[in-house]
């Protein structure tokens, strides 16, 4: 396994390019299983987890063609019974079973483990599933769908930490090919899930219509075809970016960016001191001399991102000061405090809150990445530290970032990958 070498104290200056988003990209490519017709998806970033989806989808009979960003995908004749060693490596495998149900009216999918943020249920797509007509059986740990034919619900996917993002998602899929109208109410709204859900995916909508107001989606009979779908910019890439350029930049721009979709990332930065200049599809950075600690809540979107949390963490263990972050989405994602803690933090966890006590440095040292945020929250605790930090079981962090370690040097630093 790979670990990557962080030489600290490099400040950091510059221009990085974002990708496209993982968490968009991924429910995209499962919906190509709703169609027969060619689909043509770019700026599709080239991460593990894209190539597990691909994978899938393959196996599943798509042609799956794939052309530096662009992916073609024809998914004419598909079998829907998706292998359980792959899914098992991808929890997000799961948003196959909407388009294979809408698509169908069946589908074997094995049951998403847990992971280290937490329990990863999936009830509610399970109930979104059923007031549409499907029969729900679980067995020998495989979800198995099926349905005679699919009708339009209201549907409430709220649960007791808010909407569910792939929930949404793979109801949505499977009630396009719903006979009538489907409300979905409880709807998460994050960036990602309008994507899937705009007309920009391509879907002409005859006699159809999809909008996303008030955490509602609309969705009517859909018949159409895919055009070139081209994925959001990744706004968590784009968030930890902007964390690097706080903690060890002079000047960090981001480019090919949304800030419309990090409105609440950018006003924690502003409120914990940094200056912010914003242009249509670039965010500057620069530090101001004031630097103030935070009390920060994750919130289903518009609110504050979870999957920001441990970045800022990283970023508030050396601001002066006590920060106190709270986590209400994945109660249990601090996987990175106890490893931030190896290199000098100090941080007190209580149930679902951590209380950080900026010092003044932190120091390198040898830590385990463990989730794919909880990696990057590392590599961004390292760029400032006193010495060196070796980072273990990096694949976590090639999951959800396009060559981190190659932009970030871009940028000034000093990291090295050394093959296992
Ligand atoms: C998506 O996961 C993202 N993954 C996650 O990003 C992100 O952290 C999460 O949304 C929240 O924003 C992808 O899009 C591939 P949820 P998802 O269903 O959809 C509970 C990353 O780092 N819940 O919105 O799986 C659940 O336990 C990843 O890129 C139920 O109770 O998350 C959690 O507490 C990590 N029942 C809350 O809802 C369900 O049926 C939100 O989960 C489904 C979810």
């Amino acid at each position: 396994m790979d670990k990557i070498l962080v030489h600290g104290g490099r400040s950091l200056e510059g221009d990085v390019r974002i990708g496209g988003s993982k968490n968009s990209a991924l429910p995209i490519l499962a919906a190509t299983l709703l169609t027969k017709e060619k689909c043509v998806i770019d700026r599709v970033p080239d991460l593990s987890d894209i190539h597990y989806m691909l994978t899938i989808l393959g196996r599943l009979g798509a042609e799956v063609e794939r052309a530096s960003g662009v992916v073609q995908i024809r998914a004419e004749k598909i079998i829907t019974e998706a292998p359980y060693e792959i899914v098992r490596k991808m929890r997000a495998s799961v948003c196959v079973l909407g388009p294979l149900l809408g698509r169908e009216k069946s589908a074997k999918v094995s049951l998403p483990g847990g992971c280290v943020i937490g329990d990863r249920p999936i009830d509610l797509h399970l109930k979104g599933f059923e007031a549409l007509g499907a029969k729900v059986t679980v067995k020998g740990g495989d979800i198995i769908l099926s349905a005679d034919k699919l009708t339009g619900a209201r549907i409430n996917l709220r649960g007791r930490h808010g909407p569910t993002v792939l929930g949404t998602g793979n109801v949505m899929m499977a009630a396009v090919l719903a006979e009538g109208t489907t409300v979905i109410e409880g709807a998460a709204e994050e960036p990602e899930v309008i994507d899937l859900a705009r007309d920009q995916m391509g879907l002409k909508l005859s006699a159809s219509q999809l909008h996303a107001a008030d955490g509602r989606v609309w969705l009517r009979e859909h018949r159409g075809e895919f055009d070139v779908v081209s994925v959001i910019p990744d706004r968590i890439e784009a968030g930890t970016f902007l964390v690097a350029g706080a903690i060890a930049g002079k000047r960090v721009t981001i480019t090919r960016t949304e800030p419309r979709h990090l409105e609440a990332v950018l006003t924690a930065l502003r409120t914990a001191g940094f200056d912010l200049s914003l242009t249509s599809d670039s965010v500057t950075i620069s530090p101001n001399g004031s630097r103030r600690p935070l009390h920060l809540e994750t919130l289903p979107y518009p609110g504050f991102p979870t999957d920001m949390q441990a970045q800022f963490c990283a970023m508030l263990a050396t601001m002066e000061g006590t920060s106190v972050v709270t986590e209400t989405v994945f109660p249990q994602r601090f996987m990175h405090v106890a490893e931030l803690k190896r290199m000098g933090a100090t941080i007190d966890l209580d149930d679902h809150r951590a209380t950080i006590h900026g010092v003044e440095r932190l120091s390198g040292a040898p830590v385990m990445a463990s989730d794919l945020r909880a990696s990057a929250a590392l590599v961004l605790a390292a760029l400032p530290a006193d010495g060196v930090t070796e980072i273990n079981r990096v694949y976590h962090i090639d999951r959800g970032y396009e060559a981190i370690d190659e932009k970030l040097n871009g940028l000034g630093a000093h990291i090295e990958r050394v093959k296992a």
